[in-house]
């Protein structure tokens, strides 16, 4: 462990200077992966650890994401590319949930093992699990040599560096863009989707410029956290790309501000959750420019006429658009390739989380019963 990398240098808390690298974590996790291409060569991915899978992870029935919390979470976010990219069927599961069920594992499955620690107990038993079932095991790591990284077939390091917050942030943003390499790699073998391919791979070189200018927001950030400081309860809505920025938003409140949080698919809004909208419950609504655009704008007309107090979360430019004749906050943030706005939404709810704890006077770094790393179950 470096010394610079435990120091909090200017910042007080873990969690804010974790949330403030990650323009520099994501610069280590792209390193030498992505290749610029040339006169004659296309751009691509580079993933040493899996060179020698990659033909079998293609030839694969399923791929089958597992994990817990965060990581479980940022799996969700990379799902829709991974499927478009690869034309593989890709199957969620939560590390304990498979388990329980003992749910199906085929030795024709890719299963992916998605841990910052490596360690945590659930998961490390989902592996037995595929491992017994002769499915291929690929670990998605940020600790050299953990138990997750040693007993699979094949690895990947997210390279974030050392993540001493128990709630993750850095680490979040680092598996999002490694599976989303993971996904460009896979897909390398096909040319109708070449077009689309290089226009990720430029999104990411960009990415972590785009990181820097969302953490511009941090100001802005605090000023919403002193205006729900005192609230009980925050509901964030997402879809398609951003269900998994939904999720993981309301996770970050909830595990440090302690105030409850859930994170809606909001295509499931009319079975159920509309019952909870009134004037004083805040809801924010991430409405960024993909294809579910105009489906959220269509949410926010419907959550407005039941007088929801909103914040929608716009792309730069689109505050006018969204915010029902000036009657919602808006966050406006930067616009980059659909598959890699998860990486930038989550930026503005980590700084909403932190600043809500801090206000409220929690500890941030060491929430109440949690851990880093759940090792056993
Ligand atoms: C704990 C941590 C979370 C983390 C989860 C999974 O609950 O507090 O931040 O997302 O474990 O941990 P892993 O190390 O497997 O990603």
């Amino acid at each position: 462990m470096e010394v610079e990398q435990i120091n909090k240098g200017k910042y007080e808390h873990y969690m804010q200077k974790e949330i403030h690298e990650q323009p520099e974590s994501l610069t280590t996790t792209m390193r030498g992966r992505l290749i610029r291409g040339g006169s004659c060569k296309a751009k691509s991915v580079l993933l040493g650890g899996l060179k020698d899978h990659l033909r079998t992870i293609r030839r694969s029935r399923r791929i089958v994401f597992i994990g817990c919390g965060t990581s479980y979470n940022a799996a969700l976010a990379a799902r829709p590319i991974l499927e478009e990219l690869s034309g593989i069927i890709v199957i969620m599961e939560i590390a304990s949930d498979l388990v329980d069920r003992q749910g199906p594992i085929y030795r024709e499955d890719t299963t992916v093992f998605v841990s910052q620690s490596g360690e945590t107990a659930d998961t490390l038993q989902a592996l037995e699990y595929a491992l017994e079932n002769g499915a291929l095991c690929v670990g998605i790591t940020n600790t050299v040599g953990s138990a997750i990284a040693r007993h699979t077939h094949c690895r990947i390091h997210i390279n974030a560096g050392c993540e001493i917050g128990v709630a993750s942030t850095k680490a979040y943003t680092s598996q999002i863009v490694v599976m989303a390499m993971l996904a460009l790699a896979i897909g390398d073998d096909t040319i109708s989707s070449q077009g689309r391919r290089e226009a990720i791979i430029d999104g990411l070189f960009d990415l972590p410029n785009k990181v820097k200018e969302v953490l511009k927001l941090d100001e802005e950030m605090k000023d919403l956290a002193k205006l729900l400081i005192a609230e009980q309860s925050l509901l964030v809505f997402g879809r398609g790309y951003n269900y998994a920025t939904a999720l993981e938003g309301a996770l970050k409140v909830k595990e440090v501000s302690l105030m409850h949080s859930e994170g809606i698919l909001a295509g499931e809004m009319k079975h159920g959750p509309l019952a909870l909208v009134d004037e004083t419950l805040p809801i924010v609504v991430i409405a960024t420019r993909d294809a579910c655009f105009s489906k959220q704008q269509s949410v926010i007309q419907q959550l407005h006429a039941r007088k929801g107090r909103l914040i929608v979360m716009c792309s730069k430019g689109d505050a006018a658009s969204v915010s029902v004749g000036g009657s919602c906050r808006t966050v406006e943030v930067p616009v980059v390739e659909d598959c890699l706005q998860p990486v930038i939404n989550i930026v503005p709810l980590q700084l909403l989380a932190y600043h809500l704890t801090v206000l409220r006077g929690y500890n941030v770094d060491q929430p109440r019963n949690l851990a880093k790393s759940v090792t056993t179950q």
